[in-house]
């Protein structure tokens, strides 16, 4: 194995001094050639040199652009690409000398310059390249300032809170946020028992009635819809719960007054209440992205029962014009706050699908302000 690599060192090195000069070299065969260097180099590099690899690499682009700063590249420029000394080069640049030594020195190192005798350096086509104004120095300037972003999106990925979170941090905007849900919930049509045949689809058996939960409204806010579904069918059997975050929960003033219990749950973990005859879920999974709705979804579906009914109450943005502008703006507000969306129905649709439901109906309502629909699914 060694013999192979031996060789394999010593046709490379023979061909390094037989390479044709550049403008020899047509550019197909060029990257061809490359191709097969970056393979090789993949193949031989430690898992020391790659990671040193990483550490370091942002160091060219920060050093070039320190000696564009410098006037580096400029004083080449105006000599005309002539080799100049450190101590010609200090007077034409900005910096003290021991900077400009260690700026040259990696310059050298990294094939911009060549120090042809002890602080005397010749620029290499690239060092020429970037002078003020130049399209490679330009780019170096772009790369330069994207970088100031780039090396910040360690910090962005770690503070970002979902709003959520963000809520649970400042309880009176917490406080507003479950009001306007509430008050809302007054002023927006149908409700979701107005559009679906309650009495013909949600009941229990005699049986089952006395402890399996009848709903569980999930993402529920402080519980108004789930009480004025009470005070629409209070004879129905079953238990009736709502979910929501504990820190919602928490302000709820009478938490199991009229027979609804509520309890503090995150729906990314998994669902405490198991084969319930139906889950309910209004403007919830539109405050969430696929993966996120995805992820809630499976809990929910993990807790059915062969007989359980998933009911997804939810804005349903039209295709193909005609969008409401309350509709087209709300997009943009579950964008903006929650990096979310308004879907359309064939966009719910396919996304109850893709969490493993079986779509059984989609029912729709009288809306105050945006279309919504009601999708009823099942396990497949
Ligand atoms: C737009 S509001 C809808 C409230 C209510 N369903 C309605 O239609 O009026 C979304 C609700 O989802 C809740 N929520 C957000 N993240 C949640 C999570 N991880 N687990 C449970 N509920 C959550 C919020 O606290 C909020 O009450």
């Amino acid at each position: 194995m060694a013999s192979t690599l031996t060789d394999l060192t010593s046709t490379i090195t023979s061909a390094l001094s037989s390479l044709p000069p550049q403008e020899k070299i047509q550019d197909g065969e060029r990257m061809q050639l490359l191709e097969a260097i970056n393979r090789l180099q993949a193949e031989l590099e430690p898992p020391v040199v790659s990671l040193r690899r990483f550490c370091f690499s942002h160091y060219p682009l920060v050093i070039i652009r320190v000696a564009q700063g410098m006037g580096i590249f400029d004083a080449f420029v105006e000599a005309h690409g002539a080799a100049l000394t450190t101590q010609e080069l200090s007077s034409k640049t900005k910096g003290d000398d021991k900077l400009l030594k260690r700026v040259m020195r990696f310059l050298c190192a990294h094939g911009i310059f060549k120090e042809t005798a002890k602080e005397t350096y010749q620029p290499l086509p690239l060092a020429m390249a970037f002078g003020t104004g130049s399209a490679p120095g330009n780019m170096i300037k772009h790369f330069h300032a994207c970088m100031q972003a780039s090396a910040k999106i360690f910090e962005y990925f770690e503070q970002r809170d979902h709003y959520f979170e963000w809520l649970k941090k400042n309880p009176e905007i917490q406080e507003a946020f479950n009001s306007v849900m509430t008050e809302s919930q007054k002023h927006r049509g149908d409700d979701w028992f107005d559009i679906f045949p309650v009495t013909e689809k949600l009941t229990l058996s005699a049986l089952e009635s006395s402890d399996r939960a009848l709903l569980v409204d999930i993402g529920a806010g402080v519980g108004h819809d789930i009480k004025a579904f009470k005070n629409r069918f209070p004879e129905l059997p079953g238990k009736l719960i709502f979910q929501d975050l504990p820190q919602v929960i928490d302000t709820v003033k009478e938490p199991n007054s009229d027979g609804i219990i509520a309890v503090g749950h995150d729906m990314f973990e998994s669902q405490p209440i198991q084969g319930a005859k139906a889950y309910y879920m209004r403007t919830v999974l539109h405050d969430f992205p696929d993966k996120q709705a995805l992820e809630a979804l499976s809990h929910i579906r993990e807790a059915m029962a062969k007989d359980s009914i998933l009911l997804i109450h939810e804005h349903t943005t039209p295709e193909g014009g005609n969008v409401p502008p309350l509709a087209a703006t709300l997009d943009f507000h579950m964008m903006e706050i929650f990096s979310a969306l308004e879907r359309s129905e064939q966009q719910w649709v396919t996304l109850l699908e893709k969490a493993g439901f079986r779509i059984a109906n989609v029912w729709k309502g009288q809306s105050a302000t945006v279309p919504v629909a009601l999708f009823e699914a099942t396990l497949p």
